[in-house]
């Protein structure tokens, strides 16, 4: 059964008793505390969060205080629970519970993302997770039917859901944070426009990260423009390593993956060390110079370059317009498995010789690939949530000369928020040939 708690980011000893709270959270709402009129100081202690448990007792709706607090003061009804909880997970053998923060957490991609989360498809059967969501005011009443559907899937390994509009709440001791939250560019608006809307967002939220996270929290930017959307963020979060940060462009290298492997005639797990360079725009470089399939470089089994150079290329680069047309928005379920397989690339050992693509800061890469920019580049994980670029790649002219181009248009949406980067005046001059994938 779903139950509610109230609890502080600090211990449990030290959380507030209902009698302190004048709305204490009912079963299935939980609500920011901003609403409730606690005091700024109690407000930013606060957190409001549900855990799930299955075969517990129902959190009492009414009254909302009870009539005696006295005999039992620091363990009624949910918050025993919570105890209880913490006491289950001592005879399992899991590892300590993280904390994920999810923003856009109503939204089509996070539906389909958090229950694969919550079941521990991602992070594995042994690892208890805390979700931590983000929403907008607008979305709020959203939210919490997510956190309600959460509850009533009856996940063991999900043992608290958190929800609220500030990400410097949402965001506090998180040590994953996936930011898919982002504006879709409306009709008449200039890219420059959505780069500085989406950028003043994330630029909030590097500054919350940088505030109340983990400081080795792994930041993935899924909302776009997800590379410059993960420079500005970072550039706010200076007491989080530069490293942790990443621009979602897996789902691109799956896409890649499954048109090699079309072309190939096999199916799309015979395909390897597939990078895509650069930014997640039609400027991006799906490289088939590197990739294998079966072991064997793309170019001696798919002998017709001039597919490889043109059609291939360009599918990868536009799929995600493509997708837009036909379903009349983004992708969803795609790009909430590309996170997930982001995730897993980081949380597990790289199979010998392979690598994965992520979006990732460019200082002392060995490519040659201008420094201070997020760039799309091949990594190689020890199963740890950090990585390393791999270094056995080669580049001939032709991947030199598309580096090229998606890396100057990653410069100047760079110049483009300089604003929000701490790096003076914006200054737009963006190429006019690129675009998002659903922009064409
Ligand atoms: C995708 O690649 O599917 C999306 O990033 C497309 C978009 O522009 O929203």
């Amino acid at each position: 059964m779903a139950l509610s708690k109230i609890s502080t980011s600090h211990t449990p000893s030290q959380t507030l008793k209902p009698n302190f709270y004048s709305k204490p959270c009912v079963p299935l709402q939980c609500y920011d505390a901003r609403r409730s009129g606690v005091s700024l100081e109690q407000h930013r202690k606060l957190r409001i969060s549900c855990s799930v448990a299955p075969n517990q007792v129902q959190a009492p709706v009414a009254p909302a205080v009870p009539s005696d607090t006295t005999s039992n003061r620091d363990c009624y009804g949910v918050f025993c629970t919570t105890y209880d909880l913490k006491a289950d997970e001592k005879t399992k053998s899991w590892k300590s519970l993280i904390k994920i923060a999810v923003s856009g957490a109503a939204g089509m991609i996070s539906n389909h993302l958090l229950f694969k989360l919550a079941s521990g498809e991602v992070f594995g059967p042994d690892q208890p997770i805390a979700l931590q969501l983000l929403g907008s005011e607008r979305s709020l009443q959203a939210l919490e039917g997510v956190a309600m559907e959460l509850e009533d899937s009856l996940y063991p390994l999900l043992r608290e859901v958190s929800i609220g509009i500030n990400p410097y709440e949402v965001f506090q001791d998180c040590e994953w944070a996936l930011l898919i939250g982002a504006k879709p560019r409306g009709p008449g608006m200039e890219r420059a426009g959505l780069l500085d809307i989406n950028g003043q967002i994330f630029a909030e939220q590097g500054k919350a990260l940088n505030a109340v996270a983990s400081r080795n929290v792994k930041v993935i930017v899924v909302g776009n423009p997800c590379n410059t959307n993960a420079l500005i963020c970072l550039k706010n979060a200076p007491n989080i390593p530069a490293k942790n940060f990443h621009a979602l462009t897996r789902l691109d290298e799956n896409r890649a993956k499954c048109q090699l492997a079309l072309k190939a005639g096999v199916f799309y797990d015979k395909v390897s060390n597939m990078t895509i360079w650069g930014n997640h725009s039609t400027t991006q470089v799906p490289d088939f110079l590197n990739a294998k399939i079966n072991g064997i470089p793309v170019k001696e089994v798919i002998k017709d370059t001039k597919w490889l150079e043109t059609e291939f290329t360009e599918r990868v680069q536009k799929r995600g317009g493509v997708l837009i047309q036909k379903w009349g928005r983004s992708s969803a379920a795609s790009t909430a498995v590309s996170i997930v397989d982001a995730i897993r690339s980081l949380v597990t050992p790289t199979p010998e010789g392979d690598w994965f693509s992520t979006g990732v800061y460019t200082n002392g890469n060995p490519y040659g690939i201008a420094e201070d920019i997020v760039f799309s580049m091949p990594c190689r994980s020890k199963g740890d949530g950090d990585y390393e670029l791999a270094k056995d790649v080669i580049i001939d002219d032709f991947l030199r000369e598309r580096i090229k181009k998606s890396e100057a248009e990653l410069l100047a949406e760079k110049r483009c928020v300089a604003h929000l980067t701490g790096e003076g005046n914006a200054f737009c001059d963006l190429p006019e040939d690129t675009m998002l994938p659903g922009e064409q």
